[in-house]
């Protein structure tokens, strides 16, 4: 048991106390954060004549040296240290001896904590978003692909009004649109430094804040040295942004099964994404969609736990906070697992274009259109509706759709109706003339593409300045 603060006790932990005290298991997971943390604090120790050249060399070459063996698997991470602070200064203290014993100064486990945690989450906030990026590409070619390939659109998923697959897809872009905003905007709230608020109350060395958060790629050092060591904001955001995330996910993920189901067959999933039964040798089942849909839970899970244990919290840190590690991790590797599969098996999953136009053509969805001719004929709406309603009536009792009546069966019921009726409920008709903005009609899908592209590209060029 390797403890950094043997000294004022005279007996040692519990064997069952020091195990459920430690968080080398988990924290382990930012050892290069760590490290990253400590180049850059002794860097600023030296310029500020806290520690020699010499020393600071010797530090830094022995840090590398950790991070180097850690990463090759020549050293082990093991459980005799209680957490990665411990393991990384007690390897340099081994290493270079006496100058190993100065990397703590003027720093707490408590701001090197904060400061590793963040780092960990700003990278994981950078590679979501590149992965929410891939999948709205993938959206983007997808939508140019389908820009004619009409389906229904269901409200209560009951078939409503028909769309093209391309405006369902796009309805999808801009959720996960969204989801990036909502990083970007994470990213720049978080990105401040808390190396330098010490234990809670800053230290006495004359340190350089705002040097080490430029060394560290920070906008600068965060305000309040109590507020430094207890925020937690930045990760109950992110996780709010990951299982908003996993909802989106979770919905497409919902739609698919429903799509890929024998009674819809409006897609196949490829070979590669699906998986079979031990009994029922016909089974061909969407585990890959189903098990997103289901690991939302527990991204939901993780942000509930952090928001509960932060709840009670008197300031400034409290041991509670070591609680805010294991569930994020998880929560963080889930959502980019999911991200990673889901946009793979979009990317091969085929859509059955005649089963979708066919499906959209039964099922009462140019109803609407039909109301709207009577409409254009002077006819008030709200008398076209009923008109229309008695209209559907008739053909349900005589299982057939409004455009396969003959035109006097048609007058029958409403003498406005004539032969132009045929070409105003087509689907092509009812979808082409939906044209105000956000509407499926393919001028303005274009247009939403367009706009699509637009955005990516400005993502593409804002990160290349990062
Ligand atoms: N393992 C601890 C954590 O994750 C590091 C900070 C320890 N600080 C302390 N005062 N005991 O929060």
């Amino acid at each position: 048991m390797a403890q950094l603060w043997g000294g004022r006790f005279t007996k040692e932990t519990d064997k069952l106390v020091y195990h459920f005290n430690a968080s080398i298991s988990f924290d382990q997971k930012f050892y290069r954060q760590d490290i990253e943390g400590s180049i850059a604090h002794v860097t600023m120790l030296a310029k500020q004549g806290i520690l020699t050249e010499q020393e600071r060399d010797s530090i830094i070459a022995g840090l590398k040296g950790i991070l180097a063996d850690v990463e090759s698997g020549r050293l082990e991470i093991t459980e005799e240290y209680e957490d990665i602070h411990s393991f990384v200064e007690a390897n340099l203290i081994e290493r270079i001896g006496d100058a190993g014993k100065k990397l703590h100064t003027g720093r707490s486990r408590n701001d090197q904590v904060a400061l590793d945690m963040k780092l960990y989450t700003r990278e994981e906030v950078q590679e979501t978003e590149k992965l929410l990026e891939e999948l709205l590409e993938v959206l983007i070619s997808m939508m140019e692909e389908h820009l004619d390939t009409y389906m229904p659109g269901f409200t209560h998923l009951q078939k409503a009004q028909p769309i093209t697959l391309a405006h369902h897809l796009g309805a999808y872009f801009e959720m996960f649109k969204r989801d990036v905003l909502r990083l970007e905007d994470i990213y720049e709230r978080m990105n401040y430094c808390p190396l330098g608020a010490g234990a809670l109350a800053g230290t006495t060395y004359p340190l350089d804040r705002e040097y080490t958060a430029e060394l560290l790629g920070f906008a600068g050092p965060t305000l309040n040295s109590m507020d430094s060591v207890s925020d937690r904001d930045y990760l109950i955001e992110f996780l709010a942004a990951l299982s908003t995330i996993m909802m989106h996910l979770s919905r497409f993920c919902e739609e698919i099964i429903i799509w890929n189901s024998n009674e819809y067959r409006f897609v196949e999933i490829d070979d590669a994404y699906s998986t079979g039964s031990s009994i029922m040798p016909q089974k061909k089942n969407p585990d890959i969609a189903e098990l997103v849909r289901g690991k939302t839970g527990r991204v939901y899970g993780a942000l509930m736990s952090i928001l509960t244990t932060m709840k009670g919290i008197p300031l400034a840190y409290n041991k509670d906070m070591q609680e805010d590690k294991e569930l994020s991790f998880d929560a963080m590797d889930t959502v980019k697992g999911c991200l990673a599969l889901f946009t793979g098996m979009l990317r091969t999953m085929k859509f059955r274009s005649d089963v979708m136009a066919r499906s959209a053509m039964n099922g009462f969805t140019n109803a609407t259109d039909a109301a709207d001719y009577l409409v254009g004929k002077g006819v008030p709406f709200r008398d076209a509706h009923s008109i229309i309603g008695r209209l559907v009536l008739y053909c349900i009792d005589k299982n057939t759709s409004i455009d396969s009546l003959s035109l006097e069966e048609l007058k029958s019921i409403c003498p406005m109706f004539e032969e132009d009726l045929y070409d105003a409920i087509s689907l092509k008709t009812c979808v082409e003339k939906r044209l105000t903005i956000g509407a499926p009609g393919q001028e303005m899908m274009k247009r939403a593409i367009r706009e699509g592209k637009d955005f990516l590209e400005h993502i593409n060029a804002e990160r290349k300045k990062i």
